[in-house]
C-alpha cells in the first residue's frame, strides 16, 4: 500500500538508521504504514508504525507469540525468537506464547513477582547504584554503559532471583555476550544462553531443597487451584525475566541519560525538582524517556494466525508482523511535539512497555531502576556532560532493542 507520489522508500537497518531510525519510521508512518520488507536476517516481516494500528495489534488475538505459527517456521528456523532459546529447551515463556497458557504462567508468575516485592527491592537498588558511582567518581570520566547501565541490571536482576553473589559475575559475563552480539554473529548468545539454562536448572533445583525468600523460591512456591511451575516452566520463567528485564534496563538507563545530556534546559529542569525534593518530574520524565528513545525499538515477534486486515493492509495467515514502539510513540497523530522531549508530559500513554495481556511484567521493576539511576546521576554528578561527538557515538544496531554501545562521560564534581 505505497503512496505513489511519495519520496522514495529510506533504506531500513544500515548504520544510519540505527544511529537515528525517527526519519524513516516518520516516513513510513505517512506513507506505507505497514510495510513489508525483508529483514537483515531474511525473513519478511511486516512493520506496523502508527500509534493506532501499533495498539491494536499489541492487542490483536489473532496475532500469536508463538513461532509454531510462522509460514516459515520450517526453514526459517532459529531466524524469529531468542537465538539459543530453542535448542536450550526454554521456549515455553511468556513472550512465545498466547491463552490459555499465557494466562496460567502470568498468573503464577504474578504471585510470585509482586509490587511489593519490587518495593521492597528500592533500597537494595539505590545502594547498587551509589557503589557503582563509587567505583569511578574519583576518576572524573567514565563510560556509562560499561561502567553504570550495564552492570546495574544484571546485579539487580541476579539479586532478586536469588543468585548467590559469587555467581552473579559469571551472569554479567554471560549477559556481556549476548548485548555484545545483539545483532551479529547469533552463535556467542546461543553458548550464553545455553549456560545460563544449565545454571538456572541447578539453581531451580537448590532452591527446591533449600528454599529462601528470593524470586525463584517464589516461583517455585507459587500456585494457583493447586497448579505449580513445572521445573522447565520455572526456568523458562527465570530465563525470560534476565531476559526481558536485562537488555532493556540497559537502554533506559543509556538512551535516557544520553537524551538529557543532549536537552539541557529539560536536565536542568529535573535537576532542579530533584534538589527541591520534588520526585514528580522523575515519575514523569522517565515515562517520557520510554516514550521518546524507548529501550524497546520493535516490540517481540507476532505471526498472523488468520488472514486479516491491519491499518488497511492485508496481512495472509502465517506473515510475521512487527510493531514498531518506536515508531508509534513518535506519532503526531497521538502525540503533540513528537520529536520534542517534555518530562512534564502529562498524555502519555506510551507504548514502550508494550500493550495488552504481554504488557511488560516487570514494568514496575524498571521504573525503580530507570528512576534511581537517573536521580542519582543527576544528585551526584551535578556537572556531568558528554565527553564524545554524538556522530561518533555508535548504537547497537539490533532489531528489537534501541541501545548504544558505549557513552562516554566527563565530570568536575562527583559527591
Ligand atoms: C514484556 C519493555 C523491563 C520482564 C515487555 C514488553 C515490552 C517490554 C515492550 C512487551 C513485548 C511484546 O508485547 O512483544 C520493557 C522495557 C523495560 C522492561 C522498556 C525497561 C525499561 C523489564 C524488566 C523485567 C521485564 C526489568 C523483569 C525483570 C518482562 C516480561 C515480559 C515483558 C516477563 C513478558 C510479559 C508477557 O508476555 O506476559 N517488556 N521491559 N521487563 N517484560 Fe519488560
Amino acid at each position: 500500500m505505497h503512496d505513489k507520489n511519495a519520496s522514495p522508500a529510506p533504506a531500513l537497518f544500515t548504520w544510519e538508521f540505527a544511529a537515528d531510525p525517527y526519519p524513516a519510521y516518520a516516513w513510513l508512518r505517512e506513507h506505507a504504514p505497514v510495510h513489508r520488507t525483508a529483514l537483515p536476517s531474511g525473513v519478511e516481516a511486516w512493520l506496523v508504525t502508527r500509534y493506532a494500528d501499533a495498539r491494536q495489534a499489541l492487542a490483536d488475538q489473532r496475532l500469536s507469540k508463538n513461532p509454531g505459527h510462522h509460514s516459515e517456521s520450517a526453514h526459517g528456523k532459529g531466524k524469529v525468537g531468542i537465538p539459543g532459546e530453542r535448542s536450550a529447551n526454554l521456549m515455553t515463556h511468556l513472550l512465545n506464547i498466547d491463552p490459555p497458557d499465557h494466562t496460567r504462567l502470568r498468573r503464577l508468575v504474578s504471585k510470585a513477582f509482586t509490587p511489593r516485592r519490587v518495593a521492597e527491592f528500592a533500597p537494595r537498588v539505590q545502594e547498587l547504584t551509589d557503589q557503582l558511582i563509587d567505583d569511578f567518581c574519583a576518576k572524573g570520566e567514565a563510560d556509562l554503559i560499561h561502567d553504570f547501565a550495564f552492570p546495574l541490571p544484571i546485579y539487580a536482576i541476579c539479586d532478586l532471583l536469588g543468585v548467590p553473589p559469587e555467581d552473579q559475575d559469571d551472569f554479567r559475563d554471560w549477559a556481556g555476550m549476548m548485548i555484545r552480539h545483539g545483532g551479529g554473529p547469533r552463535g556467542g548468545v546461543a553458548r550464553a544462553v545455553k549456560k545460563m539454562r544449565t545454571y538456572l536448572a541447578e539453581l531451580i533445583h537448590r532452591k527446591r531443597e533449600n528454599p529462601g525468600e528470593d524470586l525463584i523460591s517464589g516461583l517455585i512456591r507459587a500456585s494457583d487451584h493447586g497448579e505449580h511451575l513445572t521445573e522447565n516452566e520455572a526456568a523458562a520463567m527465570a530465563f525470560i525475566l534476565l531476559f526481558a528485564g536485562f537488555e532493556t534496563t540497559v537502554n533506559l538507563i543509556g538512551n535516557g541519560t544520553y537524551a538529557l545530556l543532549r536537552n539541557p534546559g529539560q536536565r536542568e529542569r529535573l535537576q532542579r525538582a530533584l534538589a527541591e525534593g520534588d520526585e514528580g518530574l522523575l515519575a514523569t520524565g522517565v515515562e517520557e524517556l520510554l516514550r521518546y528513545d524507548g529501550p524497546v525499538e520493535m516490540a517481540t515477534w507476532r505471526f498472523a494466525t488468520q488472514d486479516l486486515t491491519l491499518g488497511g493492509q492485508r496481512i495472509a495467515e502465517g506473515d510475521p508482523v512487527l510493531v514498531v514502539l518506536a515508531a508509534a510513540d513518535r506519532d503526531p497523530e497521538r502525540f503533540t511535539e513528537p520529536d520534542t522531549l517534555d518530562l512534564a508530559r502529562s498524555d502519555n500513554q506510551h507504548l514502550g512497555y508494550g500493550h495488552g495481556i504481554h504488557y511488560c511484567l516487570g514494568a514496575p521493576l524498571a521504573r525503580l531502576e530507570g528512576q534511581t539511576a537517573l536521580a542519582t546521576l543527576l544528585r551526584r554528578l551535578p556537572d556531568l556532560r558528554l565527553a564524545a561527538d554524538p556522530e561518533e557515538l555508535r548504537w547497537r544496531g539490533g532489531l528489537i532493542m534501541r541501545g548504544l554501545r558505549t557513552l562516554p562521560v566527563e565530570f568536575t564534581a562527583c559527591t
